[in-house]
């Protein structure tokens, strides 16, 4: 999971076996590179991790990175999908994910968007509550069909991470609360409603999770759910446990490893199951972060060099908070290194900032790099989750492209967006072309 910081005879940063200041020159800055085999050898780990579990699915949560080209990409891995809207959707499909690897997540899907889950028979949608239940027990008897699903379940955790990302406790928006029998009754309705059937149970407690604790207590929780449903002759045969493990963004960040997850929860799940007294179910695991974090850099090219005297010397880079609003957002922290001076000692501390009209637009508080000069290449690692997928364009600043690295090797995933990209669904409508109407 950690960055391998590679260089070559140049100082230059190395990535995938490419030099990072060619790639910059290739392709242009700001840009996001990729390297899949970190990627890949991180689906790799969570198999392994699993491997001692009787059944399992990794399922990639889509919402971290998610274009046509990763979609494809995950596929060939043998991960599934997870997706949580009509345009997720969408973009699997165009993908060629088979709907039958693709899990159908959202606390507010519209009735569109289901009956299309429905059509396409897609391999689980995960119903996060009530409304949607009958929403799509009436939609399935309409379409003749039989949804597979799971009940998105509120385990009342609160795992220890950033409020944001926190999603597990018992006030929360996702999924039904086992509070005041809540999910028991909703097991119990969703076995009694037509055209639905009730595969198991699904949580995720957080993103960025660093206490596998939390975990164990989740389990605890979500079998003893299954045992009182086993009890009412309910057999829930499929626990997804959702995503959530942390990277290492910076140095003090501590999270487990893939394989000491796999392992922790593997050990929870099996005390769990003896505890009361219960087969294992089937087990499903969604990573997002932890699998593409890290496998993300982004590239940038300092510009403005300003030393406020008495206070701090700001560089600026051509993005910032439009490409990665995660700063912005949850103050989330990064590491960076200058790609063509990557043989220079940091002796100088810098705030990096971007080019976005917002004070908030600062990427990195305060970080010791080599002396900057204008044109230097900023590399901040660990973007690969979160970044792209939350962009926007803000300022009215074109997204910045994708290419992927692999053994010396670099292709497009996403090209580089235009100005006439920006403009592509303006109009002006007939009214404002003439002059002096009212009104305008
Ligand atoms: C339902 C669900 N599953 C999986 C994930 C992926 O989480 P992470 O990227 O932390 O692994 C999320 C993220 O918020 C989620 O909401």
């Amino acid at each position: 999971m950690e960055n391998r910081e590679m260089q070559n005879n140049a100082g230059h940063l190395v990535i995938g076996g490419c030099d990072v200041v060619e790639l910059a020159m290739q392709w242009g800055t700001p840009l996001s590179v990729f390297d899949e085999e970190l990627a890949a050898n991180n689906a790799r780990m969570y198999r392994e991790a699993l491997s001692s579990l009787p059944e399992y699915e990794i399922i990639f949560a889509g919402k971290a990175l998610l274009t046509v080209g990763i979609a494809r990409f995950m596929t060939n891995l043998g991960l599934s999908l997870d997706v949580v809207s009509g345009g997720e959707l969408y973009i699997a499909l165009t993908a060629g994910v088979p709907a039958q690897r693709i899990f159908f997540h959202g606390n507010n899907k519209t009735a569109a968007d289901l009956g299309t889950a429905l059509d396409l028979g897609v391999g689980r949608i995960v119903v996060d509550n009530l409304y949607e239940l009958e929403l799509l027990s009436d939609l399935a008897q309409k379409k003749k069909r039989t949804a597979d699903i799971l009940l998105r379940i509120m385990p009342g955790v609160e795992a220890h991470t950033h409020s944001y990302i926190q999603t597990g406790q018992l006030d929360s928006k996702f999924g039904i609360s086992v509070a005041h029998n809540q999910a028991i009754d909703a097991v119990k309705l969703a076995c009694s409603l037509p055209g639905l059937r009730l595969r198991g149970v699904h949580c995720h407690i957080g993103s960025q999770i660093f206490e596998l604790a939390s975990y164990a207590k989740t389990i605890d929780v979500m079998m003893s759910l299954i045992a009182e449903a086993e009890a009412l002759g309910i057999e829930l045969t499929e626990l997804n446990l959702g995503g959530g493990l942390g990277i290492k963004y910076i140095d003090g960040d501590q999270p487990a490893s893939i394989r000491d997850f796999g392992a922790y929860l593997t050990g929870a799940l099996k005390s769990a199951a003896a505890k009361y007294n219960l087969r294992l179910p089937k087990i499903m695991v969604e990573p997002g972060r932890s699998l593409v974090g890290a496998a993300g850099t982004t590239v940038y090219r300092i510009g403005s060099i300003k030393e406020n005297k008495g206070s701090r010397t700001y560089a600026a880079v051509n993005g910032g908070m439009a490409d990665n609003p995660r700063v912005a957002l949850y103050q989330a922290k990064y590491r960076a290194v200058v790609a063509n001076k990557m043989d220079q000692a940091p002796e100088h501390t810098y705030t990096i900032v971007g080019q976005f009209c917002e004070s908030s637009d600062v990427l990195i508080n305060s970080i010791e790099l080599p002396q900057l000069e204008p044109g230097d290449l900023l590399a901040v690692f660990c973007t690969g989750a979160y970044n792209y997928a939350m962009a926007s364009n803000f300022n009215a600043v074109p997204r910045m492209p994708i290419v992927t690295v692999y053994r010396g090797q670099s292709d497009l995933v996403v090209e580089r967006e235009t100005y006439q990209d920006l403009i592509r669904l303006h109009r002006i409508p007939d009214r404002w072309l003439k002059d002096g109407v009212e009104g305008g």
